[in-house]
């Protein structure tokens, strides 16, 4: 009975079954991809390749048929109604293919965010929770990817990490952290109807995020807080909650969370 994995071909799609590889055999594995032009990756591990496309409901029944354990990689569509529609067309698929384990990427604290996205992530796990199939629910925090906006390069040159006003707080993850916790839960017994808020362990500030920056670069950077910064990633992480923490990924991944200068150093250095 295998591990069926959507978005395989997507970035933490392919860190869960390069994480997942290190618990089960290969044969275990399925990796549902949209482009079966990629499926050679997957064919070079021993994983087998099924077609999925979120968008074509006749395909996902196929994809789902015999999962043990299906892992559902939400939809990165920018219209949220669309990609409700999706969700909504993966449960039923697997619902009508007899999964015996269904386990959803969500966001961190929906109930706590004022937009779409946080209302999309909310209403899929009531659908995930109402659909009679054992459940597991990863909320998961910002990928710590979002620091890109802050052009880490300019300000360690600069020496000025500038940022909109306010008492900023992030709990943000790295993308190989989720993949690891969301593996260890896959290849493990006992996560049915369980909901982790996988989070940093401890929220950083914009101030710690300078003194990462400081030791990665040889020039020192501070934080000036300038109310004339303009940039839609403020508006939007005011409107969810960056700052409340859990140790569940720490927890579940067995070992210690990356530190934010380790997240960050692709950015700040990159090869
Ligand atoms: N917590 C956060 O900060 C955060 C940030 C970004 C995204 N996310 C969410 O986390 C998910 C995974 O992130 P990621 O970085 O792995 O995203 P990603 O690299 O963009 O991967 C998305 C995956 O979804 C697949 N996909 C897209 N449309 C599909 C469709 N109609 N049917 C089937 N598969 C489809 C893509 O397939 P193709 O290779 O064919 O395109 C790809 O495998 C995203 O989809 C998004 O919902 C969360």
């Amino acid at each position: 009975m295998p591990i069926v994995i959507t978005g395989a071909s997507g970035k933490l799609g392919r860190l869960v079954i390069q994480q997942l590889l290190k618990h089960v055999p290969p044969a275990e594995i399925v990796a549902c991809i949209r482009n079966m032009e990629h499926k050679h990756n997957f064919k070079k591990l021993g994983v087998a390749v099924r077609c999925c496309d979120y968008d074509q409901p006749d395909s996902l029944k196929q994809a789902f048929l015999g999962a043990s354990s299906l892992l559902f990689i939400s939809s990165p569509h920018h219209d949220d109604d669309v990609r409700m529609l999706q969700h909504t067309r993966v449960i039923e698929a697997a619902q009508q293919a007899g999964a015996g384990h269904l386990l959803y990427t969500s966001f961190a604290f929906p109930e706590d965010g004022t937009i779409s996205l946080t209302r999309l992530h909310a209403a899929t796990e009531r659908a995930v929770r109402s659909s009679g199939i054992p459940y597991t629910i990863f909320r998961h925090a910002l990928y710590t990817d979002f620091v890109e906006i802050l052009d880490l390069q300019t300000t360690m040159a600069t020496g000025v990490l500038r940022v909109q006003p306010g008492d900023w707080r992030f709990n943000s993850v790295a993308r190989l952290d989720l993949a690891a916790a969301i593996a260890m839960t896959l290849a493990s017994p006992g996560h049915e109807h369980h909901t982790y808020e996988l989070t940093a362990p401890k929220a950083w500030t914009f101030e710690e995020l300078a003194a990462a920056l400081s030791e990665l670069g040889s020039k020192p950077v501070s934080v000036v807080q300038d109310a004339e910064l303009q940039h839609w990633m403020f508006g939007f992480l005011r409107s969810i909650n960056t700052s409340s923490t859990t140790g569940d990924l720490e927890r579940l991944m067995d070992r210690p969370a990356t530190t934010l200068k380790e997240s960050i150093r692709h950015w700040a250095l990159p090869s």
